[in-house]
């Protein structure tokens, strides 16, 4: 089942000021703070328009980068339809201390919080783990972000099945930066992020694999966009193969500006996430 909800952080705080990813490197302390709420503030009216219920989690001052809400929890509900949470461990030491705000937002909608077992190093949820809500399907990512012995714990919690792939590209370092699941026959990836035997899983998986010209994901971030519904496809704004290759596949084009959070190494996916 499709989450109906979808959480959002305002960026009250959001900043550039440590260099986390390769993105984050020509940007320190070049955040534009009026466009990024402008941006943000866009961004939330898309989910509303399409009828979307969007909830806000408060920014904590000094987390410059919670505003990234896909990143710090792994919401789902469990085979009898129990509402449960895995809580993220970030990787960067910057942004360890978000997840204790999102584990107090789970505990007041009493979802049953997992945290990972000590052995677990780190584990980016959401950045790392892109699921297929009409075959129950979790392709999860490992290798900067996220460990692959995560994946084992995973299974043994959620209802969907789990692929895994190894990220080879170290600029693309979350799953969500090169690979989207537009509906359960169409994907969108950025080759280079795979190899050879994560290519041949893609194929196995879907009908339709839109890839991503590299320069459009790095300048758009377009593997970074979200189809919410099957339906729409949001997207940063300017790409031009990628636009018309969703238009040719029948899906509906909403272009939106996160050029601050880009700055950041983030874009739509990153910025929200569907929970129940
Ligand atoms: N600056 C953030 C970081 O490096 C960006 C996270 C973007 N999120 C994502 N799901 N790719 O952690």
């Amino acid at each position: 089942m499709r989450p109906n909800k979808i959480l959002m952080c305002p960026p009250d705080y959001f900043e550039v000021n440590y260099t986390g990813n390769e993105f984050m490197k020509g940007n320190l302390n070049n955040v534009d703070k009026h466009q990024a709420v402008k941006q943000w503030n866009d961004l939330k009216i898309v989910y509303e328009n399409l009828k979307f219920n969007v909830e806000v989690i408060d920014p904590a001052e000094g987390l410059v980068d919670m505003v990234f809400t896909a990143n710090q929890s792994l919401p789902f509900l469990d085979k009898s339809g129990r509402k449960k949470v895995i809580l993220s461990k970030m990787r960067n030491l910057q942004r360890k201390d978000e997840v204790k705000y999102f584990k107090s937002f789970y505990e007041k909608l009493e979802y049953e919080i997992i945290q990972l077992p000590d052995e677990i190093e780190y584990f980016e949820s959401e950045g790392d783990c892109v699921i297929d809500y009409e075959r129950n399907i979790l392709f999860g990512g490992y290798g900067y972000r996220t460990q692959k012995i995560v994946y084992d714990f995973i299974a043994e919690c959620v209802n969907y099945k789990i692929v895994s792939f190894n990220l080879i590209n170290p600029v693309l370092y979350h799953l969500d930066t090169c690979f989207s699941v537009l509906n359960q026959d169409t994907v969108v990836i950025a080759e280079s992020a795979f190899d050879g035997s994560g290519k041949e899983t893609i194929a196995s998986y879907f009908k339709n694999i839109i890839v991503a010209d590299e320069d459009e994901n790095l300048n758009y971030f377009v593997c970074n966009c979200h189809c919410p519904d099957g339906k729409n496809v949001i997207v940063q704004r300017g790409s031009k193969k990628f636009s018309e290759d969703i238009k040719k596949h029948g899906f509906n084009l909403i272009e939106v500006e996160t050029g601050e959070f880009m700055k950041s190494g983030g874009s739509v996916f990153c910025m929200k996430l569907m929970f129940y």
